[in-house]
C-alpha cells in the first residue's frame, strides 16, 4: 500500500510509474491478478470517448479534404478501426503529440472487407461513411460484445429511406444508391448505431433528413459537433430530433478534438466508491456523469463537482445504502456502466434491483461474481442482488468489456488474490488501464503468458 505521501509525487498520467509484470513465456498479455482491500486514493486522468471516436474516424471518410483529431483514446478497438481505414486507402498518421492527422481523400474502395470489420461493432459506421461518399458501402457484419441478438435493422431502413437499395449476402452488407435523397425518418428504437450510421449517410444527401425517435447520448452529439467543425449542417443533436441539411462538399481542413469518456469516468467513479476512497476524476464533463452522481448520492456516496472535474469519495468505515437502479438511453442510467454498478450494489447494505432494458442478455458475468461470494439472482432482465456481501478472490473471466471492468472492481473490493483471464476484451475500451487504477493505489498486476 503506499503512502500518502508517495501518492502525492505522483503526477497524473501513466509514465511516472513503471508495471510490475511476471513473465512466465514473454509472449502475450493475458490476465490480471488483482490484490483486494486498498482504498482507492488519489487522481485519474479520463481518456477520449470509445464510442464518440468510432463514429468520428468513421465520419471522417466522409471529408472532401483532411482533418486532425485529437483525444482519441489509444484502445484496441480504436486501433482496429484505423487499420480498417487505411485498407480502404485513408492516409492516417498519428502526430508526436497524439492528434491523428487523417486523409480520405486517397480512398480508393468502398468494400470494408478486411477480417478485422468483424472484431469490433463500431465498423458498421463505415455503411452510412462510404455510402455518403460513394454511393455504394459493402462491409463484413460487424462483431462486438455478446448481448444476445443485436439487430441492424433500423440502420437498414435509414438506408432505405435514403434512397439506398440493401442486401446482405455471404456474411456481408451492401447497400447503393443511385442518389440519396433527403427523408423524414423514425426509428422504432432508440439505437445509438442508428442514429450516427443514418447521420452520417445523411449529411451529403440532397435536401432535409429528419431522424425522429433519435438517441441523445453524448457521442451522437460529439460526431454531430465534428461534421459541423467539417463543413456539414447537423441540428439537433442530442434530442430526440436531428434535422440535417444536405451539403455535398466537406471541406475540412479542421481540428477536432473528442469528448471525455463517460463509461470510463464512471468506471473509476465507481472503483472509489467501492473501496471507499478518495479519488477526482479529471478532465470530464459533470452534466454527462449525472446520471451516475445522482445514483451514487442516493447510495450515500459523497460526491464533489468541479468545471471538469469529479471528486467521489467515502469515510473508510461508512456503509453503503442498497438502491434500484434501471438502464435507459441517455440522459437515463447507462447499460455500459450496469455491470461495475452491480458489483457495488453486493457490498451495499440490504438488498437492490438492477434492470437491464436495454440489452436482451447483459448478465452473463453474475456467475463469475457468485464464485466471488455474491448473492444474486436473476429473473429475465431483472438482477436481484441481496447485498452486505463480502467478496472473495477467485479465477474469473472478463466476458466482455464492461464485465471485464466490474471483475477488475470485484477484485478490488474482494479479500485476497482474484485473476482476470480473457483481458483483452478489457483493453478494448480502457486506456492504460493498469497503470491508471496503480497510479490510485489499486493492487493490480498483469501477468504475460
Ligand atoms: C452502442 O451500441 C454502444 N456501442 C454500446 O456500448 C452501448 O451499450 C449501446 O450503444 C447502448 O448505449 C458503440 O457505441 C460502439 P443501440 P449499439 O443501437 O449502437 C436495439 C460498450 O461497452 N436495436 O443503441 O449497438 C438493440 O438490440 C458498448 O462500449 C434494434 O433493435 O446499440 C438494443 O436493444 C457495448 N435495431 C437497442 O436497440 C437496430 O437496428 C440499443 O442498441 C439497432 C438497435
Amino acid at each position: 500500500m503506499q503512502t500518502q505521501e508517495q501518492l502525492n509525487r505522483i503526477q497524473i498520467g501513466p509514465e511516472t510509474l513503471s508495471l510490475p509484470q511476471i513473465d512466465k513465456r514473454g509472449t502475450n498479455v493475458s490476465s490480471y491478478i488483482i490484490r483486494g482491500g486498498n482504498r482507492l486514493l488519489g487522481d485519474v486522468k479520463v481518456s477520449g470517448s470509445k464510442n464518440a471516436a468510432l463514429g468520428i474516424i468513421s465520419a471522417a471518410m466522409l471529408l472532401d479534404g483532411p482533418c486532425w483529431v485529437d483525444n482519441v483514446p489509444d484502445i484496441a478497438d480504436l486501433n482496429v478501426m484505423l487499420e480498417i481505414c487505411r485498407a480502404l486507402g485513408a492516409q492516417i498518421k498519428r502526430e508526436s503529440d497524439g492528434t491523428l492527422y487523417i486523409n480520405p481523400c486517397t480512398i480508393t474502395t468502398c468494400e470494408a472487407t478486411y477480417d478485422k470489420v468483424r472484431s469490433i461493432r463500431g465498423s458498421y459506421y463505415l455503411l452510412g461513411a462510404l455510402l455518403g461518399r460513394m454511393n455504394r458501402a459493402s462491409i463484413y457484419m460487424p462483431g462486438g460484445c455478446n448481448f444476445g441478438t443485436r439487430p441492424i435493422d433500423q440502420h437498414m431502413k435509414g438506408f432505405e429511406s435514403l434512397g439506398a437499395s440493401v442486401t446482405i449476402e455471404y456474411g456481408k452488407i451492401n447497400v447503393e444508391a443511385e442518389h440519396l435523397r433527403g427523408e423524414h425518418i423514425f426509428l422504432d428504437v432508440v439505437s445509438v448505431g442508428a442514429t450516427i450510421n443514418i447521420m452520417i449517410a445523411a449529411v451529403k444527401a440532397e435536401g432535409t433528413t429528419v431522424i425522429e425517435n433519435a438517441a441523445r447520448e453524448p457521442h451522437i452529439v460529439d460526431v454531430a459537433n465534428f461534421l459541423n467543425t467539417m463543413g456539414a449542417n447537423v441540428r439537433g443533436a442530442g434530442t430526440d430530433v436531428i434535422r440535417i441539411s444536405g451539403t455535398p462538399v466537406l471541406e475540412a481542413n479542421a481540428t477536432y478534438s473528442i469528448i471525455p469518456d463517460q463509461i470510463e469516468a464512471g468506471t473509476y467513479m465507481l472503483a472509489a466508491a467501492l473501496t471507499r476512497g478518495d479519488v477526482t476524476v479529471h478532465d470530464i464533463i459533470p452534466k454527462h456523469m449525472e446520471p451516475l452522481t445522482a445514483k451514487m448520492e442516493e447510495m450515500g456516496v459523497k460526491t464533489e463537482v468541479g468545471d471538469d472535474t469529479i471528486r467521489v469519495y467515502m469515510e473508510p468505515d461508512q456503509q453503503l445504502r442498497a438502491a434500484n437502479f434501471k438502464t435507459m438511453p441517455y440522459p437515463g442510467f447507462p447499460t455500459d456502466l450496469q455491470p461495475q454498478t452491480t458489483v457495488l450494489l453486493c457490498v451495499a447494505e440490504g438488498s437492490s434491483k438492477m434492470l437491464e432494458n436495454v440489452w436482451e442478455n447483459r448478465f452473463q458475468y453474475i456467475d463469475d461474481l457468485k464464485t466471488m461470494g455474491a448473492e444474486i439472482m436473476v429473473a429475465g432482465h431483472t438482477a436481484i442482488i441481496a447485498g452486505s456481501s463480502q467478496l472473495t478472490g477467485a479465477k474469473v473471466m472478463a466476458r466482455d468489456l464492461r464485465a471485464g471492468a466490474a471483475m477488475v472492481l470485484a477484485g478490488l473490493a474482494a479479500t485476497g488474490e482474484t485473476e482476470i483471464t480473457d483481458i483483452g476484451k478489457i483493453e478494448r475500451g480502457y486506456e492504460n488501464f493498469v497503470k491508471k487504477m496503480r497510479m490510485i493505489g489499486a493492487d493490480i498486476a498483469r501477468i504475460v503468458e
